[in-house]
């Protein structure tokens, strides 16, 4: 699929479910508000009598539903993220503009020195930056998996990798889409091969790390999640680790790099003693970069 053909179906499919959510509680609240009006007309039973009570419950529903109408059909159609970014970016334009006619005005006038021209500009301060991320689970000693496979089962790190990456571009090589072997859902699966022809349903394929990068640049935190070749490769570009070590010691025949600490910084640190569902203690440790790339 074309990376442009594929944005525009993502975005299709969002809207298309935010519909779909809408027209279920139209129907919910049609049902719901009749049965409850229903329940008034009936002699003898305990709301025939009090009718107002019902009345405000449909009054209620019917706020929230006209809340859910405004959401779906006004503020998400004409104000997403995008008209957002424009507006700022239209308001800083204006404001950069006003400040360097002010800036000439002062030099002419002898106030201020003439000094050379600062190239960035407000935008580029405001300009989201997305942030790629490395997510990875290894072993005592770096261990990540063997025979094209993992090798633990920790169904804690499988809901951890859910929940960070939910909603994301999952950045992969070749081999380890094919050990997962469909696309994850609720997330954008962008494949890397060298083979031109290579071809995956629901994916977006690409043939170079940095390609997969231009694909995700619109996504905050795009995920790169494997395997070895990748993360290799991935490590001079990542701004932030999600590191779930696994204290074990694993029979392995990839292994991630090593983290040189003169580079990544920890910030976070989550210990889990083993359970009934987990074998292994583990730690979910987050890095950022000290310096910028
Ligand atoms: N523990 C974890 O968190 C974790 C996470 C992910 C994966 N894994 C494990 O890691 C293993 C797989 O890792 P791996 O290193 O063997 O393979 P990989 O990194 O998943 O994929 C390697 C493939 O990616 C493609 N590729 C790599 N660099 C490229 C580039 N610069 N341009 C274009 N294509 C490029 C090539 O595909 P083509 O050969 O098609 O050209 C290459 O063969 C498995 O055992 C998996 O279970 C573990």
């Amino acid at each position: 699929m074309q990376q442009d053909q594929h944005f525009i179906y993502e975005k299709a499919r969002k809207r298309i479910q935010q519909k779909k959510r809408f027209y279920i509680h139209f129907i919910l609240f049609i049902i719901g508000a009749s049965i409850l009006y229903g329940l008034t007309l009936i002699k003898g039973f305990s709301l025939d009598n009090s009718p107002l009570i019902v009345y405000g419950i449909i009054a209620v529903w019917f706020v929230f539903l006209l809340l859910h109408f405004i959401r779906v059909f006004i503020t998400t159609k004409f104000f997403d993220d995008e008209w957002e970014r424009i507006q700022t970016e239209k308001l800083i334009k204006k404001h950069e503009k006003k400040v360097l006619q002010l800036e000439q005005k002062l030099q002419k006038q002898g106030v201020l020195p003439q000094v050379k021209k600062e190239k960035k500009g407000l935008l580029s301060i405001f300009k989201k930056k997305n942030s790629p991320t490395i997510i990875a689970a290894i072993g005592n000693n770096n261990e990540l998996g063997k025979d094209n496979n993992l090798i633990w089962h920790l169904p804690a790190d499988l809901k951890h990798f859910k929940k960070l990456t939910t909603g994301h571009h999952i950045i992969m090589g070749r081999k380890t889409f094919e050990s997962i072997g469909i696309p994850l859902p609720n997330r954008t699966t962008v494949i890397i091969t060298r083979d031109k022809n290579y071809k995956a349903q629901g994916c977006i394929v690409v043939n170079s790390l940095e390609e997969a990068l231009t694909v995700a640049k619109k996504d905050p935190t795009p995920y790169i999640i494997g395997g070895a070749d990748i993360y290799n490769q991935a490590l001079k570009k990542a701004e932030k680790l999600e590191i779930t070590y696994v204290h074990g010691d694993f029979e392995a025949d990839v292994f991630f790099p090593k983290i040189d600490l003169t580079i990544w910084e920890e910030i976070k640190r989550e210990f889990h003693k083993k359970d009934d569902k987990n074998p292994y203690d583990y730690s979910f440790v987050s890095y950022k970069r000290k310096t910028e790339l």
